[in-house]
């Protein structure tokens, strides 16, 4: 089980949403101490190291990386903007509340979108996807990778193959997948991903990291591309010009970046392949315990993502009630559904430092006793689930 839970890890409350995650020790006593300036040689280095690690997290061998001041969406609309105009038409899957999120964001940006539209927590319709694409030429393809609202994951590798079989570009929201889930781009054939450091990277918000393919960046013509700040030529031309010195066009809160280059060590130091196995035991024991409680999970077993899990109650206890009952008895902090959802599901994140195995009998244990008198659930059926589960955690 390595450094997790780190001892600052076990204090209440227990925040369990699917992102911001709490910090681990280490990342928190860097983001506390004295400001320092966002140029100049010792940030360079830091910078460029940080771009480094982004990389081999991303497995896109020669991608340019723009670490974004800014929330996830950042890197969303540097995507759209940068690779997208008025005259250019995109696909989307529509399949949750951030898919939906992409779509309006090319919609803001007046780009023609044809939408995929999924039931929430269903995987799209692959040859709906491929209807589309063999009639009409799209400049790109976007697809959320975790979607933290209905806790599926979309199928990126079968995307990935189809985008680049109609000659367009494949776009991947990994925002609460990177380090959470395998993401291996290379492989996958995305030519573009955008994700945030406050969910499985285990960092305070305030990051977004973009990576891109240069072949791609580099041909796109300069007059298309609208904005500035999330113009990713902009990051590109000050990552060459002002390289040596001030390498993004903007002011960084350097305790902001440099915590996360610390959480971005932690993964490094776990070990890529260790982590995400971690997040696949955590995530199977969550759901194996809460059916064992008489929850249904939204996605189906095998749609499943390890970072987030959603889950309806059984018929005769209340989504909210749970939800507040665990915040007011037990102090700990989970989310509710979002709109189609909202007051339907639980959704638990376990993503970075909350995937342990600790957090989770926290959780199950605490249900177990909120829901006693329900016809449906086993309370010590569940909580033997979570811990023979996570067995190898914690040996
Ligand atoms: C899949 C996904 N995409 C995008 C976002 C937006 O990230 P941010 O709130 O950092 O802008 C989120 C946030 O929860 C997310 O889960």
């Amino acid at each position: 089980m390595g450094d997790y839970p780190s001892p600052d890890r076990m204090k209440t409350p227990r925040l369990l949403i699917p992102g911001p995650v709490p910090l681990e020790g280490r990342v928190a006593e860097e983001l506390a101490k004295p400001a320092s300036p966002h140029y100049g040689k010792d940030w360079v280095a830091t910078y460029r190291e940080t771009q480094d690690l982004l990389r081999t997290l991303f497995r896109m061998r020669d991608a340019k990386v723009f670490p974004m001041a800014g929330p996830g969406h950042v890197g969303m609309e540097a995507l759209v903007t940068t690779l997208l105009g008025p005259e250019d038409k995109a696909l989307v899957i529509d399949n949750g509340f951030f898919g939906r999120r992409l779509r309006e964001m090319l919609d803001a940006h007046q780009v023609e979108a044809f939408s995929i539209h999924g039931r929430w927590g269903s995987p799209p319709d692959l040859r709906r996807v491929e209807e589309v694409l063999s009639g009409t030429y799209v400049r790109a393809v976007f697809a959320v990778h975790s979607e933290t609202s209905t806790g599926m994951v979309n199928p990126i590798r079968e995307l990935g193959n189809l985008t680049h079989e109609y000659g367009s570009l494949f776009v991947v929201d990994a925002v609460s997948s990177l380090a959470g889930l395998p993401l291996p781009c290379d492989d996958w054939k995305v030519d573009a991903a955008f994700a945030a450091s406050q969910k499985c990277l285990g960092g305070p918000p305030g990051i977004a990291p973009v990576v891109i393919r240069p072949s791609i960046l580099d041909t796109i013509d300069s007059d298309r591309v609208r904005g500035w700040y999330t113009n990713l030529r902009t990051w590109d031309r000050f990552s060459e010009e002002w390289g040596e010195w001030h390498p993004q066009p903007t002011t960084i809160s350097s305790n902001v970046f440099r915590a996360f280059k610390v959480a971005l060590e932690l993964v490094f130091e776990e070990g890529l392949e260790r982590r995400l196995e971690r997040h696949r035991t955590v995530g199977r024991a969550y759901r194996g315990a809460l059916r064992a409680l008489g929850f249904t999970t939204v996605p189906q077993e095998e749609d499943a993502s390890d970072t987030v899990t959603a889950a309806r109650p059984p018929e005769d206890i209340e989504a909210p009630k749970l939800q507040e009952g665990l915040r007011e008895k037990f102090d700990i902090f989970v989310s509710g559904g979002l709109t189609e959802l909202a007051g339907q599901i639980l959704r638990i994140g376990h993503m970075g430092p909350t995937a342990n195995p600790e957090d989770l009998l926290s959780v199950i244990e605490a249900l177990g006793s909120l829901m006693k008198g329900s016809e449906t659930g086993n309370a010590e059926k569940a909580v033997e689930v979570a811990t023979s589960m996570t067995k190898g955690l914690t040996d």
